[in-house]
């Protein structure tokens, strides 16, 4: 009988020798790139692979290894890779020029793309990462407000910059009380001010966040909140805990933002249509650039108009590459693409997928479970119930490890934390055929 250790072992020892070309890249990376990327969260251990190329649902890397690709960089391919439609537009694009000092028509097309399609966004800026999309957002929100506050969720991640680079993973030691989190730093370099101006609440307890919220009414410019936890696992909120927020924050006059940057995914108007609960302001990004660098922020004209240059702008927006032409043509493609009848095709699929875990984990009598909702999904490895960031605390690491690297083995690409997520390009027997590599490697963890 090997122990789970032994087990995880042998499967990196598997996932060294499968990819010999991936080792030595990284080790000519580490050079000059500390770690060997630019991006710690596609970094894992013992090395990443380095991809050569995409094509429709499959990736394959330096060394051959061709994988079903269920990341779709990190939920944003939802067509594939190299859909037809995006290459066609993005090449077009390539013959008219890469960027221009000035807007074009395309920026337009797509502005009115995404306000159609969600009606709370009455109007909306581009920018170039989901990360400055709240960060905009937030700060909408405070010259809006007059305000310095903002709320958050334990273990809600809404990008890289300071406000909200708060206990997005805090350790299980320094949390405290379960109805009233700490605010921690989630890494060296964060400025200590805010921790005075990030108030933190526990994701799905509607009482004890709005008990917070109100005793900080008057401080309090934003409560930022993922409709769909990725952290947590592709988590779709509990709507009535969505709905609370929503009703305190109107009767209080604090500006309500969805970060939408992955849930955006779960229908044609994101997941607050899903929901049906209509926030002042949303983040975009991932999906609405087709796969070149996006974001985008939006909401009520009121609070939009603040960045109107032609009355202040009270609120000042620059950025060399907003909206810039070539991810606007590759957006406005996806776009035009994903019809509601797509929303639920590949919504369908995730759904399949997950009842299949369900039961396959069922009949091994594995402690993991299956979150996610619609195109979306995440094995968990604990037997709790997920419905906060304290309930990955009895997380079983060595076996995601083990997942992880297993499902890699067997060709089958997930996020380093086993979230995934379904694109169009993905068929039926892809669906299924992860399923079994799922089974194979939990046989070698020791769940046969
Ligand atoms: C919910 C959410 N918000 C914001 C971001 C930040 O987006 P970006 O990585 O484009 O800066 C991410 C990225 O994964 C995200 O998942």
């Amino acid at each position: 009988m090997t122990t789970a250790t032994t087990a995880l072992d042998q499967e990196i020892q598997r996932y060294a020798e499968a990819n010999p070309a991936s080792a030595k890249l990284n080790e000519r990376a580490k050079k000059s790139l500390p770690g060997g990327d630019s991006r710690n969260s596609i970094w894992w251990k013992p090395f990443p692979v380095y991809i050569a190329r995409g094509q429709g649902s499959t990736m394959t890397d330096v060394d051959g290894n061709e994988r079903v690709d269920f990341i779709s960089n990190m939920t944003t391919l939802i067509l594939g890779h190299r859909h037809p439609a995006v290459i066609e537009a993005v090449e077009a694009q390539v013959d008219r020029g890469l960027s221009y000092p000035a807007p074009s028509e395309l920026v337009i097309e797509w502005a009115e793309l995404i306000c159609e399609r969600i009606p709370s966004v009455e109007k909306v800026r581009f920018v170039n990462s989901g990360t400055e999309g709240t960060l905009n957002a937030i700060r909408a929100a405070r010259a809006f407000t007059g305000r310095q506050k903002i709320v958050k969720s334990e273990g809600g991640y809404h990008g890289a910059h300071e406000d909200v680079a708060v206990s997005v993973n805090p350790s299980f030691d320094d949390v405290g009380d379960e109805l009233e989190p700490n605010a921690l730093h989630d890494y060296e370099g964060i400025s200590d001010r805010v921790l005075d101006t990030t108030i933190v609440v526990p994701y799905n307890n509607s009482e004890a966040a709005e008990a917070i919220i109100r005793a900080n009414a008057d401080d309090i410019a934003a409560v930022i909140i993922e409709p769909v936890s990725g952290r947590l696992g592709m988590l779709p909120a509990n709507p009535e805990f969505l709905q609370t927020l929503r009703d305190v924050t109107t009767e209080l006059g604090i500006v309500l933002i969805f970060d939408e940057v992955i849930s955006l995914r779960v229908s044609s108007g994101g997941s607050q249509q899903y929901f049906g609960i209509t926030p002042d302001m949303t983040a975009m990004g991932k999906i609405i650039g087709g796969g070149l660098p996006v974001g985008a922020f939006g909401g009520k004209n009121e609070i939009m108009e603040l960045f109107d240059p032609a009355t202040g702008p009270r609120v000042k927006h620059a950025g060399t590459f907003n909206g810039n032409p070539m991810t606007a043509a590759a957006g406005i493609a996806t776009l035009k693409s994903l019809t509601p009848e797509v929303f639920q095709q590949i919504g369908s699929k995730g759904e399949d997928l997950r009842t299949k875990l369900r039961s396959l984990i069922s009949d091994r009598e594995a402690p993991m479970g299956v979150t996610g909702v619609e195109s979306l999904f995440s094995l968990q490895f604990t037997n709790e119930q997920i419905v906060d960031y304290r309930s990955l605390k009895s997380a079983d690491k060595t076996l995601a490890d083990h997942m992880y690297l297993g499902l890699l083995n067997e060709g089958y690409a997930l996020s380093p934390q086993c979230a995934g997520n379904i694109s169009v390009a993905i068929t039926d027997d892809q669906v299924d055929g992860f399923v079994d590599a799922v089974g194979r490697v939990l046989e070698r963890a020791g769940y046969g």
